[in-house]
């Protein structure tokens, strides 16, 4: 079913101005909804305009139908970033999709944002969000960007800056002075081509400007489609070039066969990525952006569907962003919430450790990745991860602490991660490690635990499985052990066990967590809401691994 939306231009804090005008359209129009691109509130620095902002809070400015925005070029009000941060929402009707969200609305309309302007590389904010007022901010980095291809398609993409190369082979006129134009990025260009989607929305303060249609090359995936891209900028609201944007859309439709008049190739060069392929255009949405039943409901009067709930999409603006440590090109690293250890429990850390690598692709498992070359890329990095973290801790504890890496890998599940956790390296060259799940298991009358050569590639692994990696570490080499100074380390060691499930298994996902906290007497701890720590505290701890990891991070090699 087609939806009719609107979509305004920056509103520079004129809200009376806009939203009686949008009351006035939408008694005519029945919009599903309305995007604002660009500032909502401007600067917000007169009189007149904090004014606004209050009668927007108090109540006396109405909202008439759901309205996203996002973040410009300006830095959101504080009043407003608290009652976002109190409510989730402005006030009625009025939604914030983070600096870089997605969103999936009742109409099943697939909306991605990205607000802001890019980041130099130079400065802190280069990486992505590090802490949970990131979505605020008024810069992005290509990491931001880059997370939003997890999400494989949108029907609408907003930005605040243009792509790189967007005019390349139109024939619509442009303002003379070239001041005017807007910043372009490559990041952008990379999302676009990556997500095809149908309408592009950004801003262009003092003109409208809307390109011919473009369409992109078909993908092995779909060679029949050439999915068309609308790329619109609209002007200043309260101005007098267009500054808004009505159309219909139905997200069901399908791409368009042949390339209808008037519509160009894509002016966008090959996405600049480190690997060679994208992800192919593909449906998987659906998943994170179910409708939030158990989220509390702060007002009676149901909102739409809010951005999505996985916890693991890097894209969920409510992802609790503090806790990540490292963004790869496909897959990240973060803390883990209540961590097993308490953050003094391995001295030679000062951190708990306790870690958790998670892809950007939103699958259940590796194996359902559909896109063979993201699959292999996304296992690989992972892998790396995991070297790297190996590497860390061995450094850090003179080779005392081994680790141990396990995941349950269902078909049923949400979104695969991994779970990271060091290990003294004497309990697991004395076989306890590798005793305790097996004792736990059998207490639990699972199925047999089987190891699996190590040199099986893990991202084809068939069917439903848990699965643990024990490494040892090389053995540390005892005080004067080797007064000749030719310390020799012994080989790390590592084993893999595997328990392979039916898909109707009953398996205690805590199953992991469980055993390890056997084993390292923090039985108290076994449940994470037992373990879960302030703000800070996390915030603290995962700055502490920042700073340890930085040597070891290949993310931020560049
Ligand atoms: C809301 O705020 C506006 C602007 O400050 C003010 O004029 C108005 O009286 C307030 N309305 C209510 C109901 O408090
Ligand atoms: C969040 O991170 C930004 C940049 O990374 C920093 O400028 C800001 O002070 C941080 N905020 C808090 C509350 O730590
Ligand atoms: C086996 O499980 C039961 C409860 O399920 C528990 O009380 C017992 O301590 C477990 N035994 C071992 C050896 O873990
Ligand atoms: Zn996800």
């Amino acid at each position: 079913m087609s939806s009719k939306i609107i979509v305004l231009g920056s509103v520079n804090c004129q809200l009376q101005a806009v939203f009686t005008k949008l009351a006035k359209l939408q008694a005519k129009q029945n919009f599903a909804f309305a995007i604002i691109v660009g500032n909502l509130f401007g600067d917000s620095s007169t009189e007149t305009e904090l004014n606004e902002i209050s009668g927007l809070l108090n109540g006396s400015i109405n909202v008439p139908l759901p309205t996203y925005f996002t973040v410009g070029d300006k830095p959101l009000p504080t009043r407003i970033v608290e009652k976002i941060e109190a409510d989730d929402e402005v006030c009625p009707n009025l939604y914030f999709l983070g600096k870089r969200g997605t969103l999936k609305t009742s109409e099943g309309i697939r909306i991605a944002a990205l607000g802001g302007t890019l980041g130099s590389s130079t400065d802190a904010q280069s990486k992505p969000e590090s802490n949970a007022s990131g979505k605020f901010q008024t810069t992005y980095s290509e990491s931001d960007a880059r997370a939003l291809y997890g999400t494989h398609s949108a029907d609408i993409l907003i930005t605040n800056q243009w792509p790189k190369g967007i005019r390349f082979g139109s024939k619509v006129d442009l303002p003379e002075d070239k001041s005017l134009l807007p910043a372009e990025a490559q990041c952008v260009s990379d999302i676009v081509a990556t997500l095809k989607p149908r309408y592009h929305f950004s801003v262009s303060d003092g003109f409208f400007y809307e390109r011919e249609p473009f369409f992109h090359m078909p993908t092995e995936d779909n060679p029949d489609a050439k999915p068309l891209t609308r790329f619109i900028s609209l002007a200043s609201f309260g101005g007098k070039q267009k500054a808004m944007y009505a159309f219909s859309i139905d997200p069901k439709a399908a791409p368009p066969i042949t390339v209808p008049a008037g519509v160009t190739a894509s002016p966008l060069s090959a996405p600049q990525t480190k690997r060679k392929g994208l992800p192919p255009q593909r449906e998987s949405f659906h998943r994170f952006a179910a409708p939030e039943e158990d989220r509390p409901r702060k007002r009676q009067r149901a909102p739409p569907p809010g951005p999505g709930e996985c916890f693991f999409c890097l894209a969920n603006p409510n992802l609790a962003t503090h806790l990540i440590t490292s963004i790869g090109s496909e897959a990240y690293l973060t803390t883990a919430k209540g961590p097993l250890p308490p953050n003094n429990y391995f001295p030679d850390l000062g951190f708990p450790g306790h870690m958790l690598i998670i892809p950007f692709s939103h699958s259940p498992t590796i194996t359902s990745i559909p896109d063979p070359e993201t699959r292999t890329s996304t296992y690989n990095e992972m892998q790396r991860y995991r070297s790297s973290l190996h590497q860390m801790i061995t450094d850090r504890s003179g080779g005392k602490l081994g680790a141990v890496t396990w995941e349950v890998s269902r078909g049923s599940g949400i979104h695969i991660h991994w779970q990271f956790l060091p290990m003294p390296s004497d309990l697991i060259r004395g076989g306890l490690v590798e005793a305790a799940f097996k004792v736990e298991a059998e207490n639990l009358s699972y199925p047999r635990f089987t190891a699996t050569s190590a040199s099986s590639d893990g991202s084809t692994e068939p069917g439903d499985f848990f699965r643990v990696w024990i490494w040892s570490g090389p053995q540390a080499q005892s005080e004067g052990e080797k007064p000749d100074g030719e310390a020799e380390k012994s080989e790390a060691v590592e084993k893999t066990l595997l328990l392979e499930l039916t898909p109707d298994f009953r398996f205690d996902l805590q199953f992991g967590r469980r055993v390890m906290a056997k084993l390292l007497e923090l039985d108290k701890r076994m449940n994470w809401k037992d373990a879960t720590q302030a703000y800070e505290e996390e915030e603290g701890d995962a700055k502490a691994f920042k700073e340890a990891f930085k040597k070891y991070d290949f993310s931020l090699e560049e």
